[in-house]
């Protein structure tokens, strides 16, 4: 009977999609124009309903001493394509533009068009019907944010600099000519060459080992959008973990590197388990310097990780189970535009809490998750009932795309799918997810898209249901929801800090066993410090202003300058500030400090460590400081 349910709502599901598919499709009636309709994205100024690229193939010097890529981008054009080709640029200089063919090669003319201060300056090529390849020259300059260079000085073993990118949101079009929108995918190629001795990898086939010559070439023969377009340069070197699965990491890091991910290989099967084959073939890890903006970042077939994440104790990888669930939820299925980012990142943050489950048991998934849910209440809670910034599906037309961050897509993103799982069932929650990335996989997503999906093979006519995801997605704030997470751990840590703040004993607190997460959450649970003996005593006790445990010590950090310590601690908030990058971190104590008034010791602080800092995380820092 469940069956022949499921067998009609199958055969009624194919029938819809395909009238809508047709529908999607935009009739070809003029040979100037793609078959593909495109949502309009507000943060990207190309067309690629005129013209779009099929693949990009980049072929680029690494020039350390200048820090510049000079390069050449050749892009295939999709048939069809239109008068113009118009690509996203920001900070590039552009040195002249051919156009290809199997024969001959012509050269056009170009212009600068639309101009924005964060989307960057249009790039419209002139094209003609018979040239199908559309080739750049051009090189990067000081103003590439998306560009970390690292001198050698500044590295562990002194011996090579250093060369990163981050691409996401917007930043893929200040290191290449992009059309920089997350619906707009293309395969790529490349060819990078880097000082002899050094290593180059990116989001693609990576060799494992230092090619000697410094000529190194990559393909990504699945269809990507810009913003995981990724690059590293400099001195690391590769280890196995599982037989599809390893870490690249500087040589004083490769060792403890490895160790920390033992379990990435299992991670892996689990989230393939749950959700279907891992589609990329392998995957891989590298430990980027300090300067790293992200914890972590899903570049496809390699995810870039922060240094901070290798606690010692394997106590920090759920972000690896983060980044490996956007090779489905992200890489595969993508937001179509920046107003959808809750498609890419809840539904991240509920795969990866699933991987943790299997992995490490409800118990210990559930307090990554209780954590996470008092964020999200802590935001929602601080924000205007009706602010648009606590809605999922946004509208983020004029503003910058990284307004949409913060916890609002993850975690209001991940408990909308979790109440769908209680309401419906684990089981049946599952198939349903898995016939989603089933069925979309290299395709663009939107709210409107994944709720007919979910109409259709969910929650069919149920009105009261379908009314309650309408509120979930398009209103703001959080609807009535308690998700079913087991607390024991986190109340047995509330008793403890309590009877410690009534004997002032630290002996009542038990901590041998405490995980990252209980720390995190003793933290969360400590009042304000009006006797100044919390403080102290725990400090004392259990050295957190020098954890090794870059999440305990800059939660433990902030708490302190909360309790007007900033002065007291000063030795280690500025270590801590100097020493890592993560964009994070700096934003939670930059805050703190100038939220109480410790604006001289931010500056100060902000001035000595900025040249540490990669570009991303300057404009924050400045920002914040701005308004202060
Ligand atoms: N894709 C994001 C990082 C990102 C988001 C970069 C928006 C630029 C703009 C990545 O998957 C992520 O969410 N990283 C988190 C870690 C995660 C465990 C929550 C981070 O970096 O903190
Ligand atoms: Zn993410």
């Amino acid at each position: 009977m469940y069956k022949s349910i499921l067998l009609f709502c199958g055969l009624v599901f194919i029938f819809f999609t395909c009238k809508t598919e047709k529908k999607d499709i935009k009739l070809v009636t003029d040979s100037s124009s793609n078959e593909l309709n495109f949502d309009h994205d507000p943060h990207s100024f190309s067309k690629p309903e005129i013209s779009s690229i099929k693949h990009l193939h980049l072929i680029a010097n690494i020039d350390f001493p200048a820090r510049k890529i000079v390069a050449k981008a050749r892009y295939t054009l999709n048939p069809g394509f239109g008068k113009e080709l118009i690509l996203d640029t920001r900070g590039l200089e552009i040195k002249s533009v051919d156009l290809l063919n199997e024969s001959s090669t012509i050269n056009t003319k170009f212009k600068f068009g639309e101009s924005d201060s964060i989307l960057g300056k249009a790039l419209v090529i002139d094209l003609n019907p018979a040239f199908p390849t559309v080739e750049i020259n051009y090189n990067t300059t000081d103003d590439a944010a998306a560009l970390m260079w690292i001198d050698k000085e500044q590295t562990d073993s002194k011996k090579f600099p250093y060369l990163f990118t981050q691409s996401q949101s917007i930043y893929a079009r200040t290191w290449i000519p992009v059309p920089d929108g997350p619906g707009m995918r293309f395969t790529y190629s490349a060819e990078i060459n880097v000082p002899k001795g050094m290593m180059a990898a990116m989001s693609a086939n990576n060799t494992q080992n230092m090619n000697p010559t410094g000529n190194y070439k990559f393909e990504m023969n699945f269809p990507i959008p810009a913003y995981l377009l990724a690059l590293a340069v400099g001195e690391f070197s590769f280890l196995p973990i599982g037989d599809h699965t390893g870490v690249y990491a500087s040589p004083s890091l490769i060792e403890k590197a490895k160790n920390e991910f033992e379990d990435l290989e299992k991670m892996l099967l689990t989230a393939e388990n749950l959700y279907g084959k891992y589609p990329w073939g392998r995957y891989d890890v590298l430990v980027l310097p300090p300067s790293f903006p992200f914890g972590g970042m899903e570049n496809p077939m390699l995810t870039f990780v922060t240094p901070s994440v290798i606690a010692g104790d394997r106590s920090l990888t759920s972000l690896l189970a983060h980044e490996l669930a956007h090779s489905w939820s992200g890489n595969l299925i993508t937001n179509s535009t920046w107003n959808d980012f809750w498609i890419n990142e809840g539904f991240t943050t509920y795969f990866e809490s699933r991987i943790m489950e299997s992995l490490y048991g409800k118990e210990y998934a559930d307090m990554l998750s209780i954590l996470g849910y008092q964020d999200l209440q802590k935001t929602v809670r601080s924000s205007d009932s009706l602010d648009p910034l606590t809605k999922l599906h946004m509208d983020l037309e004029g503003q910058d795309p990284e307004l949409s961050l913060g916890d609002i897509a993850y975690e209001k993103g991940k408990l909308f799918l979790r109440m769908l799982e209680e309401h419906y069932g684990r089981e049946k929650f599952d198939s349903f997810l898995k016939a989603y990335f089933d069925k979309f996989k290299f395709q663009s997503m939107n709210a409107s898209k994944f709720e007919k999906f979910l109409t259709e093979n969910l929650i069919h006519n149920d009105t009261k249901m379908l009314d309650a995801i309408k509120v979930w997605i398009h209103t703001p704030g959080l609807p009535e929801f308690k998700p079913s997470y087991t607390y024991a751990k986190f109340n047995n840590v509330e008793t403890q800090v309590n009877q410690f703040l009534k004997s002032k004993k630290t002996s009542e607190i038990d901590a041998k066993n405490y995980s990252t997460h209980e720390w995190l959450h003793l933290i969360r649970t400590l009042p304000q410090d009006s006797q100044k003996f919390i403080v102290k005593t725990l400090d004392n006790a259990f050295q957190l202003s020098n954890s090794g445990n870059a999440e305990i010590q800059c939660a433990w950090l902030e708490y302190v300058i909360k309790n007007g310590d900033a002065k007291q601690y000063y030795k280690n908030i500025e270590a801590f500030l100097c020493e890592k990058g993560r964009r994070k971190f700096l934003i939670t104590l930059y805050t703190a400090l100038t939220e109480q008034g410790q604006i001289k010791i931010a500056e100060i602080i902000f001035q000595k460590a900025k040249k540490s800092y990669h570009p991303i995380s300057i404009e924050s820092i400045e920002e914040l400081l701005a308004k202060s």
